[in-house]
């Protein structure tokens, strides 16, 4: 199913299509958000995630505690990038009738193609031979699938990272002197402090070294005008306080947070932060270490001003997270890392890439 392009409307488009294994199940190409519907000609508003590393994730909760143990509970969990799916199963409904996306008219035409599929033998002899008969059930059946497929298929969660094989003392884990540093880096509350939102020790929920505590903040990433929903100078997406759980202004605190990704294979992407604003793993770095004091790298300058945290209405500013490295430091101060110091963070970064994802040199 994870793969069958027949269960869209425009009959060209399957999970895989955005979600693809080659590229760490992410997409393929370098657009910030992808085209999909019924002629592959509408752009959704969010930048694809990779699905890899998503078996730990618990479901969302406002006071979820932190898998680290020590921060205070907060805003955390749920899958897509505002957590409004509790489940992989309950995430799957969205992609399948999204107008934008794979864009089936309704469950029935769902499971009418399911009906038609190659493997609609198969459906019948897991979950019985009525399973048809009813539509509701047999779109839940199809859902759980999808489901049991990315939390039981190691190419899922692969750990076979360069990372993986050092931090279990393997051969072929040892790191370079510039990934030790950049480590190091990473690992520094006055430096990177990654660690502190990309946590990578061991979690509550037993998960080790996912480089996420599945919480949201706000980071300010800067408005990108290539998503066509941007054009309107009144559109804004506000991360979870637009959830339905979360009604405005009762939920003002939560505008502008998004879930804090893994960093496992973020050197394989090319569209980061949940618009796509940035379009390298090197220019990430560089905005972590300048958006306060270099603002105008960052953002666009109309008549003289920098317009500061363009995406998001200022009204909601206060929820800008103030840990390091965005610590609000003073416009033209010195950045917390030197020049040395991010190609070395980019060097250990690069060592979150799964095996079958190294370009081989
Ligand atoms: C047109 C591109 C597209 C297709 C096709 C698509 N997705 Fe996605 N997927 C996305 C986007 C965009 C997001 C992020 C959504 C958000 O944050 O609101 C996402 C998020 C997810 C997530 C949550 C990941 C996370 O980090 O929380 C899962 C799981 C997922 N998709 C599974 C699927 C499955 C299963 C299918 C097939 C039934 C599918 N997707 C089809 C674009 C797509
Ligand atoms: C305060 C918590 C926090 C800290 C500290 C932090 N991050 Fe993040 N990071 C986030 C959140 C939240 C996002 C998602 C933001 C968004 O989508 O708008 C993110 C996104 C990213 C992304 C984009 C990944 C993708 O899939 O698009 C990268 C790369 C990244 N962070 C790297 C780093 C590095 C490197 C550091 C240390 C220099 C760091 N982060 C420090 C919370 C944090």
């Amino acid at each position: 199913m994870f793969f069958d392009q027949s269960l869209s409307g425009s009959g060209r488009m399957s999970c895989a299509t955005c979600h693809d294994p080659a590229h760490a199940h992410a997409p393929p190409n370098k657009l910030a958000v992808q085209l999909g519907g019924a002629r592959l000609a509408t752009a959704g508003v969010r930048a694809v995630p990779s699905l890899r590393y998503q078996e730990y994730t618990p479901p969302y909760e406002d006071m979820l505690d932190n898998p680290d143990g020590i921060s205070t509970p907060g805003p955390g969990g749920g899958h897509t990038q505002d957590g409004r799916a509790a489940t992989l199963a309950e995430q799957a409904r969205i992609p399948l009738l999204a107008k934008h996306e794979m864009a089936n008219n309704s469950v029935a035409d769902v499971v009418r193609k399911l009906r038609a599929s190659a493997y609609a033998e198969q459906f019948r002899q897991a979950f019985g031979p009525e399973v048809f008969k009813n539509d509701q059930k047999a779109f839940r059946h199809a859902l759980d699938a999808l489901q049991a497929y990315q939390l039981e298929d190691s190419s899922f969660h692969p750990y076979s990272s360069k990372y993986d094989l050092y931090s279990s003392n393997k051969i072929g884990g040892e790191l370079t002197a510039a990934e030790m540093r950049g480590f190091a880096v990473y690992s520094d509350a006055n430096k990177g402090n990654c660690f502190a939102c990309h946590y990578n020790g061991a979690g509550l929920n037993g998960s080790v070294k996912l480089f996420t505590d599945f919480t949201y903040a706000a980071i300010g990433a800067p408005r990108n005008k290539d998503i066509p929903a941007n054009a309107k100078a009144g559109y804004f997406d506000l991360g979870i306080c637009d959830r339905p759980d979360h009604p405005r202004p009762a939920s003002s605190q939560y505008c502008g947070m998004f879930k804090t990704p893994t960093l496992r294979n973020v050197a394989t992407r090319s569209a980061f932060f949940h618009n796509g604003a940035l379009k390298s793993l090197k220019d990430v770095i560089r905005f972590y270490n300048t958006r306060d004091t270099h603002p105008e790298r960052w953002y666009p300058t109309v008549k003289g001003v920098v317009q500061k945290y363009n995406d998001l209405p200022a009204r909601y500013r206060a929820n800008l997270d103030k840990q390091m490295p965005l610590d609000g430091r003073k416009r033209g101060s010195e950045p917390p890392m030197t020049e040395q110091e991010m190609q070395d963070l980019e060097a250990f970064l690069n060592t979150l890439t799964d095996n079958d994802l190294v370009v081989k040199k």
